[in-house]
């Protein structure tokens, strides 16, 4: 039971092997509930709550989860691990792309791309102009790299050519990163009183829910850009637009939201916030990849092998 829609790479997979139901891009929940009876597989992402309800509904013939995301904040896997069921997710096929995202928005907010090319398409622009939206440049800067897991190392990766200074948090160290990217570890607090940019590539849970408040942002270095391309609830957007108004940060660069597709009001109303709708993994390469392993991993778990990519 695909809850939304898979992107032909994987459900052509599928469909030669099962009877595959597939639904729309917003299913209403109470379809959902009826279309998931008897289910073995479900097909979910980040916008599908994966919770008691959806799986006793889908009854006990379901063995597996295959979410369609890295993330998986979704899946209540209190509810899946008391069902026996699988939970999978497509780690490493969107890695680049999601993390090319992250160093897109950092550009574009420092260099306020978005509010430059409104101006533009107003018809404002009055010509060339020494002193007008000056920005800021990555070389000579220093980023900080708020958890270096596959996206936030890939990050580090790509910035190598800007010659910025690089920090990161992380729970544990990564000594070979650290040697071969330049990478220096230090506490969250530190990281952001140094850091020019800092970018955000932990997973939601309950200990990251509002990572960024007020009182982190009070510490951040003045002027500085935070880019977040993980997940929305890392950050408090009524906090954040404060701290863009009043020149504590310079800008920002979000793709992803608390309670999406919803953008907070105050955001929308400043022109230094380039805002996205959650494209990190939005590359054709990426998407196919991602439809690729989320069938893999169903079919493994059906045919009674282990899955590719389990988080549970
Ligand atoms: C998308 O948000 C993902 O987690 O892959």
């Amino acid at each position: 039971m695909i809850a939304r829609r898979l992107p032909a790479a994987g459900l052509d997979l599928l469909a030669e092997r099962f009877d595959v139901v597939s639904g729309e891009l917003s299913p209403a929940r109470d379809e959902l509930l009826t279309r998931v009876e008897g289910a073995a597989a479900i097909v979910a992402d980040p916008t599908v709550p994966v919770d008691g309800e959806l799986l006793d509904a889908a009854g006990p013939a379901l063995r597996v989860v295959a979410n369609f995301a890295v993330g998986f904040d979704n899946v209540d896997f209190d509810a899946t691990e008391a069902r026996g069921v699988v939970v999978t997710n497509t780690p490493d096929v969107l890695t680049n792309a999601t993390a090319e995202l992250a160093v897109t928005l950092m550009l574009a907010a420092a260099r306020r791309v978005g509010e430059a090319e409104r101006l533009v398409r107003d018809r404002k622009w009055t010509g060339w102009d020494p002193s007008a939206l000056l920005g800021r440049e990555l070389a000579g800067s220093t980023v900080g790299i708020v958890g270096l897991g596959r996206i936030g190392l890939r990050v580090a990766e790509l910035l190598r050519g800007f010659e910025p200074a690089l920090l990161y948090t992380s729970p544990s160290p990564r000594p070979e990163a650290e040697v071969r990217l330049g990478l220096e570890r230090v506490p969250l607090e530190e990281l952001v009183e140094r850091s020019d940019f800092v970018t955000l590539h932990a997973p939601s849970t309950p200990a990251t829910h509002h990572l960024v408040d007020r009182a982190l942002l009070e510490r951040f270095k003045r002027g500085a850009v935070l880019v977040n391309a993980a997940r929305g609830s890392l950050v408090d957007a009524k906090a954040l637009a404060t701290a863009l108004r009043d020149g504590r940060l310079s800008a920002a660069g979000l793709d992803v939201f608390e309670q999406e597709p919803a953008v907070d009001p105050e955001l929308l109303a400043l022109e230094n916030v380039v805002l996205l709708p959650h494209v990190g993994s939005a590359t054709a390469a990426a998407r196919d990849g991602m439809a690729r392993l989320v069938a893999e991993n169903v079919i493994a778990v059906l045919s009674g092998k282990p899955p590719l990519s389990p988080v549970q």
